[in-house]
């Protein structure tokens, strides 16, 4: 299955594995601890506080696992996917060490939690390689041998242990690890509920304060009154940390390959962007999941051609691989140095926290998030505080950040330039395009039966006009991520409010 009813792309977790649904919270309460969203940052938080004692409540405004974490490859690394080499140019050689050691500690947190918990979500320990790109030929695995040695475990080696594939040269990571992210969360889930904590889904949190009285305010008029809040809704709603958070779309297939015909590891490239592939077990044949293609969000539309140049790809490398089974998109988000932001939102709002900017690696950046969160509500220290701290200064060169500020206001010239058609009548079923009214711009989308959706199509956060993703049937917003459902209806922030309705929707 590669698209679910609505249209959107399915993930082999999603297709492997239900989502939770619980029920949604239908009065006012107080708790400890109230934590906003459910995915892999929000349900490690809870399961720590209730190991430790607190009572918490989890809320979540689809289902539980369902947002970005539902979207991801979940290879479990300590090899820092900027590179350990940027990341001692940013942050320095005690700090890196830190941040790998973090990751590591990650992963060790997570089989951990299998362990004790016995959940059956496949978790493995595997080698990592990181292989040179044949598109680009620059020493990136000579600089990451030297300063990695440093700070962990990695060995130069011939090549991966892949049969067919040479791969050349390369960097083995050992001890790194993957698992099926859902049924983890699907037992992280069970065992946090055992210990007490509550869990609602379909409960969407419209406004949140800290301060001596902190409270997040539901879309159904509920209220959580708690000590503590924990923004864990991978952008952490209603800040201004946009600027800080680039947001990317990246794009993932399955391919069925024979059983047992490539050995279990992981693998990504040099290339920028880069691939990154892992083997999952079936039991007639082996999934190949290969991911890449990235680019900013709501910037292209080409989902499918992204699909194909990963088939391709993986073609050139795994020629058994004949079948895509599998094809999906997801959005992450990079930060300015390679490190996520994780802690205390600000000194004015001590009692709540926030964990965000996964820098694709947000399966131990969130459990990363979960110990380190949880350990600041426990009352006790962190030796990871200082690096994940969200007020950090900008450690980036000027060029290294320019492109990216560029990126995000560029799009701002389609104010001036037409739409995509003159009339909405020029829309064919199953698709969308903005189209222009004098100086309005309008967000029209007809289904497959041939009704047509209108919304304005600015942005509700700073203006920008969105832009048609065909591949998940959504506006999305080039200036700054936030998407939108074809009914207007936010899915990322930071934008919070829907796009506005359109008066006259004739057609
Ligand atoms: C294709 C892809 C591949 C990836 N591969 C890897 C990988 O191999 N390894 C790795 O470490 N990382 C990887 N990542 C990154 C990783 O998957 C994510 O960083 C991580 O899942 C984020 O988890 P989260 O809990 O922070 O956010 P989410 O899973 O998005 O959870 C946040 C939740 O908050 C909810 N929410 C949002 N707003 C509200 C609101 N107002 N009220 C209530 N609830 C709200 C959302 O519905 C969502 O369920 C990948 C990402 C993608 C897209
Ligand atoms: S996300 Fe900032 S303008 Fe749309």
């Amino acid at each position: 299955m590669t698209k679910s009813d609505d249209g959107k792309t399915v993930s082999y977790w999603e297709a492997s594995e239900d989502l939770l649904e619980k029920d949604s919270l239908n009065q006012s309460i107080e708790t400890d601890v109230c934590i906003i969203g459910a995915g892999i940052s929000g349900l490690t938080t809870a399961y720590l506080l209730t190991k430790a004692g607190r009572e918490v409540i989890v809320i979540d405004d689809g289902l539980i696992g369902g947002g970005t974490t539902s979207r991801t490859t979940a290879h479990l690394a300590n090899a820092i996917d900027d590179r350990v080499y940027r990341i001692e140019n940013w942050h320095g050689e005690e700090k890196a060490k830190l941040a790998v050691d973090a990751h590591a500690g990650a992963i060790d947190q997570i089989e951990r939690i299998v362990q004790t918990e016995q959940i059956d979500c496949d978790f493995t320990r595997l080698d990592g390689y990181l292989i040179q790109a044949t598109e680009n030929s620059d020493d990136d695995l000579e600089k990451e041998f030297e300063a990695a040695q440093k700070v962990m475990d990695v060995e130069r080696v011939e090549r991966a242990p892949i049969k067919d594939f040479d791969t050349g040269e390369c960097l083995k990571f050992p001890r790194q690890g993957q698992f099926h992210v859902l049924k983890y969360l699907s037992g992280l889930a069970k065992a946090i509920e055992q210990n007490g904590g509550r869990l609602f889904s379909n409960t969407r949190a419209t406004d949140w304060k800290g301060e001596d009285a902190p409270e997040v305010k539901t879309a159904d008029g509920q209220t959580i009154r708690a000590k503590s809040i924990v923004l864990a809704t991978n952008y952490p709603i209603m800040s201004k940390m946009f600027a800080k958070l680039p947001a990317y779309r990246t794009f993932v297939i399955g391919a069925k390959i024979p059983k047992n015909s490539v050995e279990k590891c992981l693998i990504w490239d040099t290339a920028d962007p880069y691939h990154y592939v892992r083997i999952q077990e079936e039991e007639i044949h082996d999934v190949l999941i290969v991911g890449g293609e990235d680019h900013r969000t709501g910037q292209e539309n080409d989902g499918e051609a992204r699909f194909a140049k990963l088939f391709q790809w993986t073609q050139e490398r795994f020629p058994f691989a004949d079948e895509i089974l599998y094809k999906w998109s997801g959005q992450f988000l990079e930060t300015h140095d390679g490190l996520a932001f994780i802690g205390r939102f600000s000194d004015s709002e001590p009692n709540v926290y926030l964990i965000t900017g996964d820098s694709g690696m947000g399966m131990t950046h969130g459990t990363i998030g979960g110990m380190l969160v949880s350990d600041l509500i426990l009352g006790g220290g962190n030796a990871w505080t200082e690096v994940f701290e969200p007020s950090r200064i900008l450690t980036q060169s000027i060029a290294e950040a320019v492109p990216e500020i560029i990126s995000s206001t560029a799009p701002y010239v389609d104010w001036i330039t037409g739409g995509d058609v003159s009339s909405a009548d020029e829309i064919k079923n199953g698709e969308g395009a903005i189209v222009s009214h004098g100086t309005t711009k309008i967000a029209a989308y007809r289904d497959e039966n041939g009704k047509l959706y209108q919304r304005s199509a600015v942005c509700r956060h700073l203006g920008c006009i969105v832009r048609f993703n065909t591949l998940e049937k959504t506006w999305d917003c080039p200036c700054h991520g936030s998407r939108y459902g074809i009914d207007g209806q936010p899915i990322n922030s930071p934008a919070f409010l829907p796009l506005e309705e359109i008066k006259d929707s004739s057609n």
